[in-house]
């Protein structure tokens, strides 16, 4: 599980482990979060523990009903918001429309290519996650699991299929799992 029922975020991983997450968006070009988590989370994705670049920020609100007081919004580092009505910059913030079609990789995949944007951490939610997934749309997948902490019902994790693990390191309770892709 990877929230509470009720969406609520849950405190999963330990200090050093969100440290270590902090590092792996220095070392991106952008980091991407669909609509639910940007509402319910509402994340600032930016590198506070760590030195180095802030990623660009992506988030994909196909009717534009997020609200403009979210973290996300407030202009602190480049921000890209995927969705269906229009194109436009306004103040460091880019709204890129892409087509009407619902299916969400192939349009975003080829936005990133004409944005020359060529590394992107998705941080989730479980939706937009399983779509890399099932898309194969994926290099590595980063997993962290805290041994001690049962969620119950709650949103269920994305499910990995084609992989294989490289690494395993342990940092408090959790289990920090390093995953590649294998072809079909
Ligand atoms: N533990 C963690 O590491 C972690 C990390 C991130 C998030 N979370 C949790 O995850 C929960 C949210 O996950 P979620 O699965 O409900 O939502 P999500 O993936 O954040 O957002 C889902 C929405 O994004 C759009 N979307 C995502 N993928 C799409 C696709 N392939 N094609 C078209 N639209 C797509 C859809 O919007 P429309 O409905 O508008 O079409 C969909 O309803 C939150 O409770 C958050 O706390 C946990």
């Amino acid at each position: 599980k990877i929230a509470k029922e009720d969406f609520s975020a849950v405190k999963i991983s330990h200090d050093v482990t969100n440290r270590l997450a902090h590092k792996w968006r220095s070392e991106e070009a952008a980091i991407l979060v669909a609509s639910n988590t940007a509402l319910y989370d509402n994340p600032s994705l930016t590198n506070r523990l760590w030195q180095g670049n802030n990623p660009t920020r992506l988030v994909i609100d196909w009717q534009l009903k997020l609200p403009e007081s979210l973290h996300l919004f407030d202009r602190s580092v480049k921000t890209i918001v995927f969705n269906q009505l229009k194109d436009e910059e306004r103040n460091g913030l880019l709204f890129y429309k892409l087509s009407e079609e619902k299916k969400l990789l192939p349009g975003l995949l080829n936005a990133l290519y004409q944005l020359k944007i060529q590394s992107v951490l998705v941080e989730g939610g479980a939706k937009l996650l399983q779509s890399f997934i099932d898309a194969d749309c994926w290099d590595e997948a980063r997993v962290i699991t805290n041994e001690e902490m049962r969620i119950g019902h709650g949103v269920q994790s994305p499910q990995l299929k084609n992989n294989y693990l490289t690494e395993a390191d342990k940092i408090g309770h959790d289990i920090v799992s390093y995953y590649v892709r294998t072809e079909q």
